[in-house]
């Protein structure tokens, strides 16, 4: 089958185009076609020998990638929930080896749900690895509740744009943070606030915050204490220093990093709510599997509106 095999360390030219085996399945996993695949940042930071480089550059053909949508081909012995020709979408394996930019994926049956039928390959394989993250952020770690004040700084991105849509639905006041040009969309989103991180001080700017979703880093992290109440709780999606740590926990505030973990039973919490429309993907741009390496430089870019996503 084809594949990309990640070669070296130079970034996305390090990308192959490699034929590989067909992957064999173990009795817990399914065979999936894959009909698309998203992409995140943290795929053009393993290129270069970051992000989730650490956990397997052991593997050899090494496979990058995580997000797929497609169709289930094989089943192995004791997987019940899925039968061939079923669509299904998931984040695979994360932060192991997802081996997701492939013809074919081996993909664990429980973290795996079945795709809307509403909604195309695309936007399923989009609402994996961001949408995840968004939804482990607000429900199973900041427990986010009705009336509180949420801040989601980068919400036009990938993992800000679902987080935004979720944060609204649990009942939360959602201030967005983006450059003007993505001001509309952050509003279509469901944000009750805007602000344009280009035209000075975010903190001067928003009123006492319960919760923060920072998916920026670098200095962002930092100021973001200085709008968050005490009691509240900041968490960074790219990093907190001990030092940042330390500093939020003498004003009262948790403040911590959180790495996504591939989890079926979210996947089926955000496939139920692409089903009825609770949830939508926002793709902005699709390119064929073979430009792949050409779609992680967009992704790299950093300014991608939602989701980048390449189709086979
Ligand atoms: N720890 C985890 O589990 C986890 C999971 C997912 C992602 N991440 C990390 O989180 C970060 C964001 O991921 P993503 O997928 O959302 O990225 P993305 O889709 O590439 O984000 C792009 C967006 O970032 C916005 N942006 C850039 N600088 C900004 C700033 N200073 N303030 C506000 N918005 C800004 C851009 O808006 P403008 O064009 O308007 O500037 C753009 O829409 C990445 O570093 C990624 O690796 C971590």
């Amino acid at each position: 089958m084809h594949a990309f095999t990640l070669t070296g360390t130079s970034g996305p030219t390090a990308l192959q185009p490699t034929e590989v085996a067909t992957p064999t399945i173990g009795a817990e996993e399914v065979l999936v076609r894959v009909k698309a695949i998203s992409l995140n940042p943290v795929d053009f930071k393993t290129s270069y020998g970051k992000g989730a480089y650490s956990f397997i550059k052991q593997e050899s053909p090494l496979i990058p990638g995580w997000d797929i949508s497609g169709e289930v081909t094989q089943v192995g012995a004791n997987v019940r929930q899925f039968e061939p020709g079923d669509d299904v979408f998931g984040m695979i394996n994360f932060p192991g080896h997802g081996r997701a930019y492939a013809e074919y994926v081996a993909a664990p049956a429980n973290q795996l749900a079945r795709k809307p039928a509403a909604i195309t390959h695309e936007d399923a394989a989009a609402a994996t690895l961001a949408a995840q993250t968004a939804w482990q952020f607000l429900v199973t770690k900041a427990n986010v509740q009705a009336g509180q004040r949420v801040l989601v700084h980068a919400a036009a991105g990938g993992v800000g744009h679902y987080a935004v849509q979720l944060a609204r639905e649990l009942g939360a006041y959602v201030i967005g943070t983006s450059s003007a040009a993505k001001r509309d969309f952050v509003f279509a989103l469901g944000a009750d606030e805007h602000v344009d991180y280009t035209q000075g001080h975010f903190e001067d700017l928003v009123q006492p915050v319960d919760v923060v979703l920072d998916a920026v880093g670098g200095e962002t992290t930092g100021r973001s204490l200085a709008v968050v109440k005490p009691g509240g709780t900041l968490i960074s999606i790219v990093g907190v220093s001990a030092e940042l740590g330390a500093r939020a926990q003498a004003n009262g505030i948790q403040a911590y990093f959180f790495l996504v973990a591939s989890n079926g039973e979210d996947q089926a919490a955000i496939a139920e709510r692409l089903a009825d429309g609770r949830l939508r993907s926002h793709v902005s741009l699709t390119l064929p599997f073979a430009q792949l390496p050409d779609a992680l430089r967009q992704v790299e870019g950093g300014k991608t509106q939602g989701k980048i996503i390449v189709t086979l």
